[in-house]
């Protein structure tokens, strides 16, 4: 090997297409987590959301059986705003989403949703219960459309909750009006959809529901260029055209920081850095880390 090739690895997962670099996967661990000892305090995780929370998570201790995966986690984000998640594999990007809608066991903290003075402790609600009675919609990572029931039936199950099967049509009529591309495909089977429409179609039956706050697992996962560019301006219309709160978790770091409002950096389940979204963005050690640059 010759002497400039030293220590040249083929990483994958934080960068577009399969390319040679400098940095192994191990040594964004290792270099991700030496950021991590600073730490992050309360009093920024606060400002960051101009001291107004909506979403607000509280020394979170919460893990797997007896493992806990997040400790001490922190995160808030206003109402209407948006906040990107990202860091190495198994930092516990997933877990914070999870967490918030009840998918792991809570050992210590406190989820809340609702502004000052107006707060709803969900920490302990089952999910159907945080998706009925706090507003809160889990959007799966890939693979959650039903392939045998039809583009129209699927987002009948999204409004599986509501008390009468009219409302969850009258509801998905309302979606279609707002997805033509989806209309249009309403008779087939959701198996012949094209990535881009699939994502589109598991957005959509999170919104039949009507959530204020979208968790969204990795947009971007599968889809070729154009389709996460439209997956984007979909959600960056949930948020800026119908005031939704936004938690989403990008390994396409770049896009997720471009997009949200807010950044944190999880590494071994802690908050390394956060910042606005365009700052962690335009960060040296982000980019070295996490955008190939
Ligand atoms: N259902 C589960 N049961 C047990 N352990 C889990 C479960 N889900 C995740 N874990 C573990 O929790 C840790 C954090 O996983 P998590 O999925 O939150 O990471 P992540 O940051 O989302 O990673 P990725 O970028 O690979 O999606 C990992 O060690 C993982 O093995
Ligand atoms: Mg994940």
């Amino acid at each position: 090997m010759a002497g400039e090739d030293k220590g040249k690895k083929a990483a994958s997962g934080y960068h577009q297409g399969s390319v040679e670099t400098i940095i192994s996967v191990e040594d964004v661990n290792r270099q991700a987590a030496a950021l991590a000892k600073e730490g992050v305090s309360a009093e920024r995780i606060a400002s960051l959301a101009n001291n107004d929370s909506y979403v607000t998570i509280e020394n979170l201790r919460a893990g797997y059986g007896k493992m806990e995966i997040l400790h001490d986690f922190n995160l808030q984000v206003p109402k209407g705003k948006s906040l990107c998640l990202i860091g190495p594999n198994g930092a516990g990007k997933s877990t914070v989403l999870h967490s918030i809608f009840g998918f792991t066991r809570i050992f210590d903290g406190r989820i809340t949703v609702g502004g000052k003075g107006n707060e709803l402790d969900v920490t302990s609600l089952s999910s159907n219960d945080k998706l009925k009675k706090a507003g809160i919609a889990y959007i799966l990572q890939d693979k959650s459309v039903f392939p045998g029931m039809t583009v129209e039936e699927n987002l009948w199950m999204g409004g599986y909750l509501m008390d009468k099967p009219e409302q969850a049509k009258e509801a998905a009529e309302k979606v279609f009006a707002k997805y033509g591309r989806l209309a249009e495909r309403r008779k087939h089977l959701a198996r012949v959809l094209s990535g881009g429409e699939r994502r589109l179609l598991e957005i959509s039956r999170a919104l039949v529901m009507d959530p204020e706050i979208l968790l969204v697992d990795e947009p971007s996962i599968g889809l070729e260029p154009r389709f996460i560019d439209m997956v984007f301006e979909i959600l960056d219309d949930l948020q800026h055209g119908e005031g939704k709160t936004i938690i989403m978790v990008e390994q396409n770091a770049k896009k997720g920081l471009e997009f949200a409002d807010i950044g944190y950096v999880l590494v071994s389940g802690e908050t390394a850095m956060a910042g606005p979204g365009d700052e962690l963005l335009a960060d040296p050690e982000v980019g070295r880390l996490f955008l190939g640059g």
